[in-house]
């Protein structure tokens, strides 16, 4: 059956708003999505309805709460294949990587080794930074191909002996390449690594099973999956969760505290540090319960047929360069228009009432590498139509001609 976004639509209000007297085209949900009603509703009736502090209350509304919040930690395990204590609610994607890099970096020594590749996000890059300022690790970046194609060889041949950690994107940001992780979590595994993957955009766009991946820590955000900001999830798998030491100190993470001495609760609770987001965790919840009433794959079709429609709209466009032509990549258009800057480009489309996401995306390294200082991007989700990619392509001709 062909999905049908147009019916899709209806149930994110926001999409009905109109931005400088025009439809909003919204081509940014790679930075942060939009949310359906099923989000908006199950947050607003807990806060209604059902809403206290969790694991900390004998009354019934620290029960009803802490029973929906530990009820979205199973919806999440649910959703990618894993076991409820295999997931920790963290405040975001970048908080979760974090949270795996100091945890490890706590066990490395100087001179061991870090891969990581040259498309990773910041987030994916500063936490292994500190690793390097502070311990004196060595961070190696695969390369990639002129298409944004990760090159296996490269990448093997920087793993060796004091390979400890392998941390790579699953989806490109800027570039939307999707990279074989089950393939190159095996190659890190033969290399003696653990592997931390980063799922904040391929969550989005295919379903996930972390068992069948085999990655170590499996991270993504909650925002860019239909749900609220403020949240993240962090899968780990049980016996690297069990081995890693807490990240932050407070209640609820604690097995006993003393003067003297203190024990730790065992994951997931280990890194749930204070009161965690229990609204964002029950929004979540909503979202990941919306998507499964979804043929994903018919989503993710969907979506590539919009990049697609762009794509060929933009054929004859000989001021357009393209970052990122993976094969099998992801509905995200990063591109640069010559003589323009791409602030610019963002400025002059959001009149037309089209939002795209302009600058170096979070990844500066990446920019340098396609000798660019920024560059356009528009992404495409599941709301996203026909009509729609039309516009933007219409408008952004008409971007071009100021500048022409
Ligand atoms: N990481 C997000 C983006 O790519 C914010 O826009």
């Amino acid at each position: 059956m062909a999905f049908d976004a147009e019916a899709i639509r209806a149930e994110f209000p926001i999409l009905a708003r109109q931005v400088n007297g025009k439809p909003l085209v919204y081509l940014d949900s790679a930075a942060s999505a939009q949310k359906p009603r099923a989000v908006i509703a199950a947050m607003t009736h807990a806060m209604e309805h059902s809403y206290a502090n969790v694991h900390r209350g004998l009354h019934t509304l620290a029960n009803e709460t802490t029973e929906a919040y530990e009820g979205a930690r199973k919806k999440v395990a649910a959703f990618i294949g894993a076991e409820p204590g295999e997931i920790v609610f963290t405040k975001g994607g970048t908080e979760a990587i974090n949270l795996v890099a100091a945890g490890l970096g706590a066990r490395l020594a100087p001179g061991d080794e870090i891969v990581l590749t040259e498309m990773e996000h910041h987030a994916n890059i500063v936490p292994w930074h500190f690793l390097r300022e502070r311990l004196g690790v060595v961070l190696k970046f695969a390369p990639i191909t002129d298409q944004g194609v990760l090159d296996l060889e490269a990448f093997q041949s920087l793993l060796g002996p004091r390979t400890r950690v392998v941390a790579l994107s699953h989806m490109s940001n800027v570039l939307g390449t999707i990279n074989p992780v089950t393939e190159l979590t095996a190659m890190a595994h033969a290399a003696g690594a653990l592997v931390l993957l980063d799922g904040c955009q391929a969550i989005v766009h295919k379903p996930i099973d972390v068992k069948a991946i085999d990655a170590d820590f499996y991270v993504f955000s909650g925002h860019k999956l239909y749900g609220p900001t403020g949240i993240g999830i962090l899968y780990g798998k049980a016996e690297r969760l069990a081995e890693l030491p807490p990240y932050q100190g407070g209640g609820e993470m604690i097995g006993q505290v003393s003067f003297d001495e203190i024990t730790y609760a065992d994951p997931p609770h280990r890194f749930e540090a204070g009161t965690p987001p229990i609204l964002e965790a029950i929004g979540l919840g909503a979202a990941i319960d919306w998507l499964g009433g979804l043929d994903r794959l018919a989503v993710a079709a969907h979506e590539h047929r919009l990049y697609q429609r762009v794509r060929e709209g933009l054929a004859g466009a000989n001021w357009l360069k393209v970052l990122g032509e993976a094969p099998g990549k992801g509905a995200i258009l990063s591109f640069t228009v010559d003589g323009a800057h791409a602030h610019d480009v963002a400025q002059i489309l959001d009149r037309y009432g089209i939002a795209v996401r302009a600058g170096t995306h979070c990844a500066e390294p990446l920019m340098r590498r396609f000798g660019v200082t920024s560059s356009a991007r528009a992404s495409f989700a599941l709301y996203n139509t026909e009509r729609e990619a039309d516009s933007f392509v219409d408008a952004l001709f008409k971007t071009q001609a100021f500048f022409a």
